[in-house]
């Protein structure tokens, strides 16, 4: 666990309002609970969900069964999905107390961004199944409260869509590397051009999981199309086709298949990727130290150490349970983010203080998209780092670059039985 890495500590503040530690740029997440309780005196309440339980529920109410499914299933026994969860039960904040929590910063630096908190949205494919908009409501409300957005390869909305409904907002773009390079090559050159920041390269899915719940219901959204409007929209993809999407989808989502998932990868070929681009390049996926070290090893920057939200290798480790691990692995500062279970902000101090720079959000605000569409993940997004703050002030600390391994206890499971 590093110190104080360069790139971890809060910048200066633009401006100082006169108050100690306040600056002009700080945001209160914090407000959001006293917006609601001053609403409630006039008789009102929340009409959206606020507990992450309550959220899944009204999704699963909102959407069709099979979309439900897709997005709240996993693969095999579900293990990993549950793993993931449970690791966080078994680890315990250890607040510190009469430390002045009144002003907080929770901005950190990640890959050359100033973000007012370090939470990202996790790339997610074929949000269309869950709400018209898609991608572009997410990119909308999380842009407006300054979240970065991970765009999927997987989505039902192009590259240049949803830059657009971006604005000014930070976006990276999540790159399933297919079996052609020319399209990866297209792909990547795409998202810099529509001013994606950062290249995040998902090593876990070289071919989809064994998942029964989308087995059992035979649904796999893509071979009709939806998911791969990357593909669709790319002019190198086209122009393999002897007839347009518009005029033979069958032989467009043909091509797909045969293209999606490359399990020939190995370490070699990311020197394809450096390149091609000068942005960052990001490995989704890693969970093995071994791994982490190689990725330093090779020059990239950073990684997200995840399991896919128990959708890709039933049985793997718990993504909070490899953090650990990976963050000894690498060099202090080097950015290591996670993603896989995380609900709450304490969940976010948890992973955090274990050595995380940042982390990436994904099931909770898809349950917000199917609710609620553009309000709805910004219900979610506002309530999390309402929480976060919260917890964090909770918890004893002021800014995020102050938490460390000490801010955390592994609960014992015999203490917790007894
Ligand atoms: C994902 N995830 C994912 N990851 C990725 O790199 N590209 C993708 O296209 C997708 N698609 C996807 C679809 C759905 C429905 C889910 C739920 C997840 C994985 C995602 O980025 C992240 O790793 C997990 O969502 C984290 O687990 P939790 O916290 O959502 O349980």
């Amino acid at each position: 666990m590093s110190e104080q890495p360069d790139d971890v500590t809060p910048s200066p503040p633009a401006s100082q309002d006169g108050e100690r530690g306040r600056t002009a740029t700080r945001t209160d997440f914090d407000v959001y609970q006293y917006e609601i309780y001053a609403a409630g005196l006039g008789g009102q309440r929340p009409s959206l969900p606020i507990a992450a339980g309550e959220w899944e529920q009204r999704f699963r109410a909102s959407v069709p069964p099979e979309a439900y499914d897709y997005v709240a299933g996993g693969a095999g026994s579900e293990d990993t999905m549950r793993a993931n969860l449970e690791a966080f039960r078994r680890w315990r904040l250890v607040p510190r107390m009469l430390r002045d929590v009144d002003k907080r910063d929770l901005r950190v630096r990640l890959l050359g961004a100033e973000l007012p908190a370090p939470v990202l949205l996790a790339p997610v494919g074929v949000q269309g199944i869950v709400h018209e908009e898609g991608e572009l409501a997410p990119a909308r409300a999380a842009s407006a409260l300054g979240v970065p957005v991970v765009l999927s390869t997987a989505s039902t909305r192009s590259i240049e869509e949803v830059a657009e409904a971006c604005g000014d907002g930070v976006r990276w773009f999540q790159l399933y590397w297919g079996r052609d390079r020319d399209i990866v090559a297209s792909f990547v050159g795409r998202a810099e051009r529509a001013g994606y920041r950062a290249i995040v390269v998902t090593l876990d899915t070289q071919l989809v999981a064994w998942r029964p719940r989308d087995l059992a219901t035979a649904y796999l959204p893509f071979l009709q199309g939806i998911g791969i409007a990357q593909y669709l929209s790319d002019p190198v993809f086209r122009s393999q086709l002897e007839r347009s999407p518009e005029e033979d989808m069958p032989a467009a989502v043909g091509r797909w298949v045969s293209i999606a998932t490359n399990p020939t990868l190995d370490w070699d070929d990311l020197a394809f990727l450096r390149e091609r681009t000068s942005l960052p390049i990001v490995l989704k996926g890693i969970l093995s130290p071994h791994d982490a070290r190689k990725a330093v090893d090779a020059g990239l920057n950073g990684v997200v150490v995840s399991n896919h939200g128990g959708r890709q290798l039933d049985g793997a480790i718990a993504s909070l349970d490899a953090l650990p691990g990976v963050v000894a692995a690498v060099p202090d500062g080097f950015p290591v983010l996670f993603d896989s279970g995380i609900r709450t902000g304490a969940d976010i101090v948890k992973a955090l203080a274990l050595g995380a720079r940042a982390v990436l959000l994904g099931r909770p605000y898809v349950w917000g998209l199917g609710v609620a569409g553009e309000e709805g993940v910004r219900a979610v997004l506002r309530g999390l780092l309402a929480d976060l703050d919260l917890s964090l002030a909770l918890s004893g600390h002021r800014s995020v670059s102050e938490l460390s391994p000490d801010a955390v206890q592994a609960a014992s499971v015999s203490s917790s039985q007894s």
